[in-house]
């Protein structure tokens, strides 16, 4: 009998628990699509703001949960707010998800009676609901292995707040790929968010407590720091990324994708676009928009530019904000801008040849597994680790921090789009793609990792 008819046979519906912002609700819709194409049946359970659109996922059922914020939907909160956001989230769901459950416990046929609870991390208040139940809580980590191991590198001291945990950090430099990763630097810059690193710490609990762990990871992109992780946690880890690879899903945008901006990339040369987007939550002044603006204008390249509703500060952004010279540029047809992109297929084009990113997880697995090589401008949290990885350690990007200038980013697009530093970071970042591909293919790590995890998910 073959995994996905041993799922059938025990009826076992799997109950996804998504945390509601965008860089998490696309990878844990394409989770459970993968495990529902693995035989499960599927009920994703959301908080009632930033509700995913159910009519493009009709073979999952549904349920929303009060959240206690507001009832509009808000696609992003402020990085300040976010450890707040996440922790009322938790106050706030736990009842409602533990009476969703009991009910559904109680009324269950055998043939659908429930496997376990699948659940966002962030959405630490599910896995309390599942031992309380004694039903298996599998932990999703939706970015890199390695902040799951930098969530791990902090304690709690003796009631005067949170610090360095010194033996992990100092362990971080035996490790190279942590090395190259200056994760300590990370680390301990955040070490003045208490906010933060009692969230962290709550997060590194509750995945200790997990009956495992599903990273969105490839094990090549990073082995060494999965070997650290499985040492700290104890758990089994089922790197089992991308998983947007794994699962050709329906959209899950929160804002409506432009398509237009396929047909303008199909009149393009083949590697001649900068495709610019900074994923859904980061923000910048007028200032830095008019930089951008001036700095692609005069860089020559082709480019398509994600400008989100609400990404820039201050007064609405209009049109006459910015420069003569930029417009006269997209009026030539250089240049396109959108509010917001179908992201995967634009880095699946042959017409874009780099990607000017905030070096979120999902921009940067997708670009990854399209072999586009990065500029990366990473805004906070994991992206910084993420833009790392891309430079210092896959040296597939050029890195892109400090004080935005119209000079420095027109020299970084022609760095990568244009010198020969730029064809050798493309060669290394199509041998990447390669090797991507090869990890998703029959007795690739993905896909063994996968068959394991349904394993483990029928046997628990
Ligand atoms: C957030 C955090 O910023 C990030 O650090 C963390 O790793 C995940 O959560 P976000 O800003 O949403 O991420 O970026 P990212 O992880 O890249 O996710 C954005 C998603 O939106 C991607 O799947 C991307 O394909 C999609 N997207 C983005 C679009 O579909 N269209 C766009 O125009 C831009």
């Amino acid at each position: 009998m073959t995994e996905k008819q041993e799922a059938k046979r025990h009826g076992r519906r799997l109950v996804v628990v998504v945390y509601p912002f965008q860089g998490h609700i696309n990878p844990m819709l394409q989770l459970a699509t993968i495990l529902n194409s693995n035989g499960f049946s599927i009920t994703i359970l959301h908080p009632e703001f930033n509700s995913p659109n159910h009519s493009n996922y009709p073979d999952f059922s549904f349920v929303s949960i009060p959240d206690g914020l507001s009832k509009t939907n808000t696609v992003s909160v402020s990085p300040g707010d976010l450890a707040a956001t996440i922790s009322a989230i938790n106050r706030n769901c736990e009842a409602p998800f533990q009476r969703y459950m009991e009910q559904i416990l109680e009324a269950e046929d055998p043939p659908d009676r429930v496997a376990g609870v699948i659940f966002d991390g962030f959405m630490y208040f599910a896995q309390r609901v599942a031992n309380h139940l004694k039903l298996p809580g599998i932990s999703v980590r939706t970015s890199a292995a390695a902040s799951l191991f930098a969530f791990a590198v902090f304690r709690h001291h003796d009631g005067h707040g949170y610090i360095p945990f010194q033996d992990s950090l100092s362990q971080l430099d035996q490790v190279p790929e942590l090395e190259a990763l200056k994760l300590k630097d990370i680390i301990v810059s955040a070490a003045a968010n208490p906010a933060l690193l009692e969230l962290r710490a709550v997060l590194t609990e509750t995945t200790k407590n997990a009956s495992a762990v599903i990273v969105n990871t490839i094990h090549f992109l990073e082995q060494q720091t999965l070997t650290k992780v499985q040492e700290c946690f104890q758990v089994p880890i089922f790197p089992i990324g991308p998983f947007h690879k794994l699962a050709p899903s329906s959209s899950s945008s929160l804002l409506e994708e432009d398509t237009n901006c396929i047909s303008w990339l199909d009149k393009q040369a083949p590697e001649s676009v900068i495709y610019v987007s900074f994923g859904s939550m980061t923000s910048m002044d007028e200032n830095e928009l008019l930089e951008i603006a001036s700095g692609l204008a005069n860089s020559e390249q082709p480019f398509l530019w994600v400008v989100r509703p609400g990404s820039v500060r201050g007064p609405e952004w209009a049109d006459e904000l910015l420069p003569k010279s930029f417009w006269e540029r997209v009026e030539e047809g250089r240049g396109c801008i959108v509010k917001w992109a179908p992201q995967k297929e634009v880095l699946a084009h042959g017409a874009v040849g780099g990607f000017w990113s905030h070096c979120g997880w999902n921009s940067t697995l997708e670009s990854v597994c399209e072999g586009v090589p990065m500029l990366c401008r990473p805004f906070f949290g994991d992206q910084l680790l993420s833009s790392r990885y891309v430079c210092r350690v896959w040296k597939i990007g050029l890195e892109m921090e400090g004080v935005l200038e119209r000079g420095k980013i027109e020299k970084g697009i022609r760095r990568l789009m244009v010198d020969s530093e730029g064809v050798e970071i493309r060669q290394r970042a199509k041998g990447l793609k390669e090797k991507a591909d090869f990890c998703l293919s029959e007795d690739g790590s993905s896909y063994n990792a996968l068959n394991e995890l349904v394993q483990h998910i029928l046997s628990s």
